[in-house]
């Protein structure tokens, strides 16, 4: 079911309730099920984000080396954005989460599948500056 899932929200860059019936349809489990497993994960979504989804982790571990709440103030003025929101652009969004499981690299912080650590805001910084020149790169290309 996690591959399913996995799958359906890289293909539609959400898991809509349409993908989340079929996946139950297919697999013949209960929607129920397959609903509860979808909003357990943070690895999954059932709305729809920014390119890029930066979560930054609030657990203990990040908490006590003073990360977890130094970052989230940091990446929220940079993006200009609250978490929980999605920037105008829909290039970021920027979400909170317990535990990241890299506590012994705290802080620690994921963007889509990449786990990022030992963070500090200069490589905050840094990083999301490299994924907007990115994204920039991307659309001239695109356009040309
Ligand atoms: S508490 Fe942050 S990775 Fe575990």
């Amino acid at each position: 079911m996690l591959t399913a899932l996995y799958i359906a929200q890289e293909q539609e860059g959400c898991l809509t309730s349409e993908a989340l019936k079929r996946i139950a349809e297919r697999l013949r489990l209960p929607e129920s099920e397959v609903f509860s497993t979808a909003s357990f994960y943070t690895l999954f979504r059932t709305e729809p984000v920014g390119r890029y989804v930066i979560q930054v982790c609030k657990g203990l571990s990040c908490y006590l080396v003073g990360g977890a709440e130094r970052l989230v103030d940091y990446l929220e003025r940079k993006l200009e954005i609250k978490a929980g929101e999605t920037t105008p652009d829909g290039l970021f969004t920027l979400e909170t989460v317990q535990c990241l499981a890299s506590c012994g690299t705290a802080p620690a912080m994921r963007v889509n599948d990449e786990l990022y650590e030992n963070l500090t805001t200069e490589k905050v910084d840094m990083l999301v500056d490299q994924l907007r020149e990115r994204a920039e790169r991307w659309a001239a290309l695109n356009q040309s």
